[in-house]
């Protein structure tokens, strides 16, 4: 069943934690709150497990409204970025004890606990106290313990910020299997986007208590409706256009050709973005008067290895700095425009986009 969010409003005092927030959620989809610090997506993710009233608005999995059924009753699995096991009962004694506040009867947990271990792959650690285990292995069997009673939607707060890089993303690839492999609708917290990214079916960027956009992770990517999506996913060049000289868009004494689909209808144009591995650099004076190629200087160049990044400015617009991201068998000596040197900078009007 899918889950609608519906004109969710929650304040804390003077804060608007939630500022009319709707959304509806797939049934079997994997959804990231993305968004910085503060956003709203802890309240938003507490007021969905019901662990947080709600002022106003409705929260309904398919027909039924359970805006104010309590949490217990609402039999969703939530996962919070610290350990959040039993310190004093074992991996299996943790991931059993749900079950037996729902009297399971003896024989179906001990059938259960076998088959969540076996699902997050520690059937050897079921003896173990939350302390014996690494950090990936708590949260794994915290996961285990929240699928167990077969919830409705699983919610994740945030579940692998703890744990160190390298597990981070062996635990992210692993959690992505898993909820596709039981096929559960997942709400999963995070400020990182990389996750989200990796991890999504849907990314939801929150600021400021309210959705700021909403869509696949390649749509995000691709089709950033405001600066702040476009600078939250990735990086972003934000071109400040000419004041308005004639009719169209200027940059640097020149018009600047957008595609048409992406040119907005009627409503002014004020701001124009583009990713820095959109954007290609000839020698200097090549096709220099053609459209949206600009005379322009390196400012620096930083050798990545896999990437450079350069810094280059239109010769025209010497206030506008644009980073530039360059792939391929790059090298320190020559292949690359050295820092000092005169290009041409194409900005590809298909790559070029529209933002609020
Ligand atoms: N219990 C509370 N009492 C008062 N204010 C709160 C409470 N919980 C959250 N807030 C405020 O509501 C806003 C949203 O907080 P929330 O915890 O949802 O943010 P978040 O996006 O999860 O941030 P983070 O990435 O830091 O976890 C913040 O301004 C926060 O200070
Ligand atoms: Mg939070």
């Amino acid at each position: 069943m899918d889950l609608h969010i519906q004109n969710v409003i929650k304040n804390y005092g003077a804060v608007k934690a939630l500022d009319n927030v709707s959304l509806n959620i797939p049934h079997g989809s994997l959804v990231c709150f993305l968004g910085p610090s503060g956003c709203g997506k802890t309240t938003l993710l507490r007021s969905v497990a019901g662990l947080e009233d709600i002022d106003s608005g409705q929260i309904m999995l398919g027909d039924a409204d359970l805006s104010r059924t309590p949490a217990r009753s609402r039999n969703f699995g939530v996962v919070f970025q610290s350990y959040s096991l039993f310190p004093h009962m074992t991996a299996a004694r943790n991931i059993a004890y749900g079950l037996e506040c729902r009297s399971w009867t003896k024989a179906q947990i001990a059938t259960r606990v076998r088959e969540m271990l076996e699902l997050v792959h520690l059937s050897d650690q079921a003896e173990k106290l939350p302390a014996q285990m690494s950090g990936g292995q708590q949260q794994r069997i915290a996961i285990a313990r929240a699928l167990a009673p077969n919830p409705s939607l699983l919610l994740l707060d945030e579940p692998l910020s703890a744990l160190d890089a390298k597990v981070r993303e062996e635990l992210r690839n692993e959690i992505r299997a898993l909820q596709k492999r039981v096929g559960i609708t997942t709400i999963m917290v995070t400020h990182d986007q990389e996750e989200a990214l990796a991890m999504a079916d849907v990314i939801v960027v929150m600021k400021d208590g309210h959705i700021e956009q909403t869509g696949s992770p390649q749509m995000l990517y691709q089709q950033p409706v405001t600066s702040f999506v476009a600078d939250f996913i990735g990086r972003m060049n934000i071109l400040p256009l000419d004041k308005a000289g004639g009719k169209g868009l200027q940059f640097a004494d020149k018009a600047l050709k957008l595609n048409h689909s992406d040119a907005h209808g009627s409503s002014p144009v004020s701001k124009v973005g583009i990713r820095p591995e959109s954007i290609s650099l000839l020698p200097a004076s090549q096709a220099a008067s053609d459209d949206n190629h600009f005379p322009a200087t390196i400012r620096s160049q930083i050798y990545l290895g896999h990437i450079s990044r350069l810094e280059v400015v239109p010769d025209k617009r010497p206030d506008v700095k644009i980073s530039v991201e360059m792939h391929g068998a790059l090298n320190k000596t020559g292949d690359m425009p050295q820092t000092g040197d005169a290009v041409t900078l194409h900005l590809p009007a298909e790559a070029l986009r529209v933002l609020a």
